[in-house]
């Protein structure tokens, strides 16, 4: 069998489609959605990260801010910044990249963010909102471009047997309640899995819907698979590479060549998951201004 490709890139550009003519649509109401990023810090990762995230904002026609602040900003700046952007009314969505200089207390910074403007959907609240089942959740963005994926590519994971390999706060917590959601694109039965997990390929084998986010390549393997699996690979890792001009690829958890021979659909590194995310920040972003506007919460 040769896998479907999912193509993330493909997805995410109708999905960034829909938006531009809902934002045109709400610019015309006179409400213009508002999105603050907020990177400390010099990583070039977190860096190109949020410049792509600004950009593709400012693209959609949404009002974007970017603070960039030092490697050395202290707690107390930072926490000042977020009051001042919970009191902004231009600013519906506040997205404070991680990972944070060290100096810094992530889980006090995430508290301190308004959760109706938490488009990331890491503060506590609307992790509870999450797990409880909260249908107006903002859901954090990866997880919830991974639903859109299976949706729009028509794999319906009602029922079926969801593995999620990974159990990080960002993706792995969030994805496995996602798809157990009673709700569409949830009704799942999960498993997750994760580094201590006993024998992950006799695991991975019983998966109908396979998403692997571990951070590391050629975690999932040919013969960890069963045919006609749905792979969604949240992986995106640098391999050294000589032969390419920058000296590395970018790669993800799942051996797509070996994978795909026994898979029925897989999604690309890059152009898979990577861009759901950017569209996902996108919509909640969106969806956060619509709600602060009509006065809901
Ligand atoms: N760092 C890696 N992924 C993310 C993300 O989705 N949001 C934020 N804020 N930081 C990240």
């Amino acid at each position: 069998m040769s896998a479907k490709i999912i193509s993330g890139k493909e997805i995410a550009g109708t999905i960034r489609d829909e938006l531009n003519e809902q934002v045109a649509a709400l610019a015309k109401e006179g409400l213009v959605p508002g999105l603050a990023t907020v990177l400390a810090g010099d990583d070039p990762a977190s860096r190109l990260y949020v410049g792509m995230k600004n950009k593709a904002a400012a693209a959609a026609g949404i009002h974007s801010r970017q603070i960039t602040l030092s490697d050395s900003v202290g707690e107390t700046e930072l926490l000042d910044l977020i009051s001042e952007l919970n009191a902004d009314p231009a600013i519906h969505g506040i997205l404070v990249q991680l990972p944070l200089p060290r100096q810094i207390d992530e889980s006090k910074v995430l508290l301190a963010i308004d959760p109706d403007k938490d488009v990331d959907g890491f503060h506590p609240v609307n992790v509870g909102r999450l797990a409880t089942g909260d249908p107006n959740v903002l859901a954090p963005c990866t997880p919830r471009g991974v639903i859109e994926m299976l949706v729009r590519s028509g794999v319906d994971p009602s029922g079926k047997h969801a593995v999620v390999v990974g159990r990080s706060n960002i993706v792995g917590k969030p994805m496995a309640l996602l798809l157990l959601r009673k709700a569409a694109g949830g009704n799942a039965t999960v498993t997750v899995a994760h580094s201590r997990t006993r024998d992950l390929g006799a695991v991975t084998r019983t998966a109908d819907i396979l998403i692997a986010a571990v951070g590391w390549p050629n975690t999932v393997t040919r013969d960890m698979v069963k045919p006609g699996v749905t792979v969604i690979d949240v992986g995106t890792n640098r391999v050294d590479d000589p032969s390419r001009e920058r000296g590395y690829r970018v790669v993800g958890d799942v051996d797509f060549e070996g994978v795909s021979e026994v898979a029925s659909a897989i999604t690309p590194v890059p152009g898979g998951v990577g861009p759901m995310t950017i569209a996902m920040l996108l919509a909640n972003t969106v969806e956060a201004a619509i709600r602060q506007n009509s006065g809901a919460r």
